[in-house]
């Protein structure tokens, strides 16, 4: 299990007091990731003295049962390495109410609970609720909160996370978007990316604006293109349900790349705050070019996995998941070509790729400069001058790799390709969950979306998905093996401009 080790003036803090309300505390989020992010906290000191979990959900269970199971959810999260003693002092914490519905009323009985347990753990109403239902419940939900008395309204905060998908097009994400504006305020608002909240995701600004030596050459005078790639070698993993009706651009790109790109497009903020922070991101969806409709195999390539193998192992195609029906056009990899068009990147596509059950996991960021003239190296060197190209490893293997030329010793006058690298330790952060708890914990919202740049987003890919959706045919799908590296067509949008996909 990872512990931190955190360089001095880097310490992170418990949070105030604060009671956790879950709604969906008995679903799959809870399990995989809430209470194993809750547990790591505890491990690391950064739960405060006064605090409690209210899980709340359709099922009926006794408080000792629900802890149990989150018990044997934490186990398995951690295997081996699991402490008894360590969970004790948080299950002590764990409550559990039955639920009849997301109304209002329902929230107002919550509310006795709630009341009761702040008594007494001395939480000062500071109420964080956290949406782990699924997307068609989130609207009761939300006016059920809102509507209720679990609302505070003085004497305490309340935050409200609200997991994605936020939306599934633009119309869906501006009444979500907006449903939350009739309740909440901005600052209660916090919307899940759990990629902003990855260590080295938070290391691009870092890099980016504490650095001196790169930010001269962060633009179209050095840059020739950029690669984002978020690969995954698992299939859909029992989501059959959600992942029809989303596919990979809703689940991928709407939020997890595009928020990348914003990261290494943006202007440096006046200062290190969240708004400031978010409103650059928002100026970098706002340059986007919107996808010109016609003519989309330049802009756009998808693909849907077939059998194969992974690791040694036969996998199904997506059409054999339990689930799936056989003819499904559903994407699960796409690539795009995107245009930032501002005076800084007019001219550098963003290349963004996702896809299940490729070949490796791997998600990063390469920055590929502009080859140097070779002129005068003209008849003395063989080849071409491979172009520097700096990547952000974001994982497996998080770190910082950049790639340049050096001369081979001897007395013949060849190039020899190295790589200067990075890597982080591997004690070196709060799994992603655990850090966006904390901060919502702490009402900092600079790892979490702001509604405008979700609607942004939705703005700018419900067009495509709209013209890409319809035009697949059955014939076209699988297009690619489980295992390798993608579709031929996602190679043939780069070979057109003369450019390849880094390597997976
Ligand atoms: C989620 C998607 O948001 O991100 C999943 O819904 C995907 O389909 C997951 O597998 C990838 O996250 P990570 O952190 O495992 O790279």
């Amino acid at each position: 299990m990872r512990t931190m080790e955190t360089p001095i003036g880097c310490r992170l803090e418990a949070s105030r007091p604060f009671s956790l309300l879950i709604f969906g505390a008995t679903g799959d989020l809870a399990r995989k990731k809430i209470f194993p992010a809750l547990y790591q906290l505890g491990l690391n000191s950064l739960l405060p003295e006064h605090f409690f979990i209210l899980g709340a959900a359709r099922r009926k269970l006794s408080a000792e049962g629900f802890r149990e199971d989150m018990r044997q959810a934490v186990r398995s999260a951690f295997p081996g390495e699991f402490e008894e003693k360590k969970w004790q002092n948080l299950a002590e914490k764990i409550h559990y109410s039955h639920i009849e519905s997301d109304s209002a009323s329902s929230c107002n009985a919550l509310l006795a609970d709630c009341s009761l347990l702040e008594k007494k753990y001395e939480t000062y109403q500071n109420r964080l609720f956290y949406l782990a239902v699924p997307p068609p419940a989130f609207e009761t939900l939300i006016r059920g909160i809102g509507e209720s008395r679990l609302k505070t309204d003085g004497g305490g905060y309340t935050h409200i996370v609200i997991e994605k998908p936020h939306g599934h097009d633009l119309e869906s994400a501006r009444r979500l978007t907006g449903l939350l504006g009739r309740y909440f305020r901005q600052d209660q608002c916090y919307f899940m990316d759990h990629y902003l909240a990855k260590e080295t995701v938070q290391n691009i600004l870092m890099f980016r604006f504490a650095n001196s030596i790169f930010e001269p050459l962060w633009n179209n005078r050095f840059i020739d293109h950029v690669q984002i790639t978020a690969a995954e070698t698992l299939g859909i993993e029992n989501r059959a349900e959600y992942y029809e009706r989303a596919g990979v651009l809703r689940d991928m790109f709407q939020n997890h790349l595009l928020q990348l790109m914003t990261l290494i497009a943006m202007e440096p903020p006046s200062s290190f705050e969240a708004e400031k922070v978010r409103d650059e991101k928002m100026k970098v969806l706002s340059s986007v070019k919107p996808f010109p409709l016609s003519g989309i195999n330049e802009w756009a390539a998808v693909g849907q996995y077939g059998p194969g193998r992974i690791g040694g192992r036969e996998v199904a195609g997506y059409r054999g998941e339990p689930g799936v029906p056989p003819g499904s056009t559903v994407a699960t990899y796409a690539a795009l070509k995107v245009q930032i068009d501002n005076w800084r990147w007019h001219g550098v596509p963003f290349y963004l790729r996702s896809g299940k059950r490729l070949a490796r996991r791997k998600a990063g960021i390469s920055v590929h400069f502009r080859p140097a003239p070779r002129l005068m190296f003209e008849g003395i060197l063989e080849g071409d001058i491979l172009p520097n190209t700096l990547t952000l490893r974001i994982q497996p293997q998080e770190g910082i790799d950049l790639f340049f030329q050096t001369k081979l010793p001897g007395s013949r006058l060849c190039l020899n390709p190295v790589s200067m690298d990075f890597s982080y330790p591997e004690t070196f952060a709060l799994d992603d969950y655990a850090r966006i708890l904390l901060d919502a914990m702490q009402g900092d919202q600079m790892l979490f979306v702001r509604a405008d740049a979700v609607e942004k987003s939705w703005e700018l890919l419900t067009p495509l998905i709209g013209k890409i959706e319809p035009a697949v045919r059955q014939e076209d799908f699988p297009n690619y093996a489980a295992g390798s590296s993608g579709p031929a067509e996602a190679g043939a949008l780069l070979a057109r401009e003369g450019r390849q996909w880094d390597p997976l």
